[in-house]
């Protein structure tokens, strides 16, 4: 499975494109080699389609300037993308391989001509004779569009993933497979998308994108205030000039306590299906976790600790080739990059 050189991660957001390359050295340990950062316009992408196809070539092509290294792993969004975990019989590898096809006819409501099938076993119930099968069903058209971005900027897309696994990968090397007895959330929060992954029982349990994060708070702002979306965002991320006033911070706060919301009706759906009644921890990662008012308000509302998902528990940046600076604020919006530059060019593509 983890065979070869790992690929370089891209991670090509609705607000920026992050680009990570890590390097495995002797023992098991990591290094990152290079991390890049490129802001796009907003509504460069809307609803996970490509608006404006030449700033992500632009932001490519900057980002790879005089790079020898171009196999890369790509990050597609979840909007074009259908993740369900299903039970079916005990069977074997090969069997499964005939099976899915027919099973996923039942469980996507797509054409299967129109998208990619990828699917793994999650675990066996050997007593009930049975297994969880995550699949996944991707439009080939939409993953088709970004691939062909990445060609136009003389990219080799070896393998295509999504924020949820990227960031389970991380979560999995960073901290190890989490124990039997515990539940654990990972909650990754952009710019356009809030990716919810529960892990129990070691294992996938539940996964799924909310179409809501950083800019619901930034468009919030904005319209309540009638100023641009720039000012908005200044204010948000604490940059405005002058002083804020206590009507922005009820914005945020509300337009928080929103998206927690959001969170918590996924939460409970899974709560409620799955019989469990309890979860331990939430791993946060991505942009808008930058907040530390989110922190708060996820922390109250579900009575658990609330930690930054750190990948520098994964790989050191080596100072000469990463700028400690323009790394050390972006480590939350790393980390989709960070898990895809873990993978290897000789896996089997698109596992
Ligand atoms: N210091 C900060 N405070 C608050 N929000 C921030 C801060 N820094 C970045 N953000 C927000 O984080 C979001 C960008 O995060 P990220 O780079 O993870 O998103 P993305 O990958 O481009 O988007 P997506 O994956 O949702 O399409 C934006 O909404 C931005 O406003
Ligand atoms: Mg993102």
């Amino acid at each position: 499975m983890s065979e070869g050189k790992n690929l370089v991660g891209v991670d090509i957001g609705s607000s920026s494109i992050k680009v990570c390359e890590i390097k495995e050295k002797r023992r098991g340990a990591r290094e990152l080699v290079r991390f890049g950062y490129h802001p796009l316009p907003p509504q460069t992408m809307v609803d996970g389609h490509i608006m404006n196809a030449g700033a992500i070539v632009e932001g490519l092509n900057r980002l790879f300037h005089k790079m020898r290294r171009r196999d890369i792993a790509l990050r597609i969004s979840g909007h074009s993308v259908i993740i369900k975990k299903i039970t079916m019989p005990v069977m074997t590898v090969s069997e499964l391989a005939e099976q899915i096809n027919w099973e996923a006819e039942q469980h996507i409501p797509f054409d299967l001509a129109d998208v990619q099938i990828d699917y793994q076993i999650l675990c066996q119930h050997e007593s009930r004779g049975q297994m969880d099968v995550l699949l996944v069903a991707a439009k080939k058209e939409e993953i088709g569009d970004l691939i062909n971005l990445t060609i136009e900027a003389k990219l080799r897309t070896r393998i295509v993933d999504l924020d949820t696994f990227a960031v389970q990968n991380c979560y999995e090397i960073a901290y190890g497979a989490p124990p039997q007895e515990s539940t654990v959330v990972l909650l990754h929060i952009g710019a356009s998308l809030t990716t919810l992954n529960i892990l129990a029982e070691g294992t996938t349990a539940f996964t799924r994108d909310v179409l809501s994060a950083g800019n619901a708070i930034t468009e919030e702002i904005q319209r309540r205030l009638g100023i641009s979306q720039e000012e908005a965002e200044a204010y948000k991320c604490g940059n405005a000039q002058g002083v804020v006033t206590n009507d922005v911070q009820q914005i945020i706060q509300e337009s928080i306590e929103n998206l927690t919301s959001e969170i918590q009706r996924s939460l409970d759906f899974y709560l409620a299906t799955s019989g469990e009644r309890d979860i331990h921890k939430i791993y946060v990662s991505g942009g808008t976790t930058k907040m530390q008012a989110l922190h708060r308000a996820l922390s109250a509302r579900f009575g658990v600790e609330v930690i930054p998902l750190d990948p520098l528990l994964i790989a050191q940046p080596d100072p000469n080739k990463v700028d400690p600076l323009a790394f050390e604020g972006r480590i939350p919006q790393a980390v989709v990059a960070f898990g895809l530059a873990l993978r290897k060019d000789r896996e089997r593509a698109g596992s």
